[in-house]
């Protein structure tokens, strides 16, 4: 698996630590990579792009709250960004909403919580079904603005 993973500088120490821990994934760094002050749009457009080239398979976002990141990630057609601060929320952003990005708030969840959290959404699936009928009803949302 491929992704793509980014972050302003509040999530620069997590976003090691993810890349660091979790060998099994091609990770794909866009950046920042210091932690000096920066603007989470300019890292985070760079992860939805990734995905929107096909360039990955998915995408990790960090800043402070994660709230930030969602916002952004969430303006990219085709980018389905889930917030997640604990693993039910990971499971189920795969399950129901075959999320495309985790976002995770550095501030909000500790180093090995974020690990379970990531790991929780990269093992995970989307289940389809009547999950996709939903998801069918929000790119028509996205398509018709
Ligand atoms: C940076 O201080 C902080 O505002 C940012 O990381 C994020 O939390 C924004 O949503």
């Amino acid at each position: 698996m491929k992704m793509a993973i980014g972050s302003d500088h509040a999530g620069v120490e997590l976003k090691r630590f993810i890349q660091d821990s979790i060998t099994e994934v091609d990770f794909v760094d866009v950046g920042t990579d210091s932690g000096e002050s920066c603007d989470y749009p300019d890292y985070i457009k760079l992860v939805a792009q990734k995905i929107q080239r096909g360039e990955v398979d998915a995408g990790i976002a960090i800043c402070g709250t994660g709230i930030g990141a969602s916002l952004v990630a969430n303006k990219h057609k085709g980018i389905r960004a889930a917030l997640c601060t604990n693993e039910f929320m990971a499971d189920m952003s795969r399950r129901h909403n075959n999320a495309n990005v985790l976002v995770l708030g550095s501030r909000v969840v500790g180093l090995d919580l974020a690990l379970r959290i990531t790991r929780t959404f990269i093992e995970s699936g989307f289940e389809g079904g009547r999950h996709q009928r939903r998801l069918d009803k929000l790119a028509d949302i996205e398509n018709n603005q």
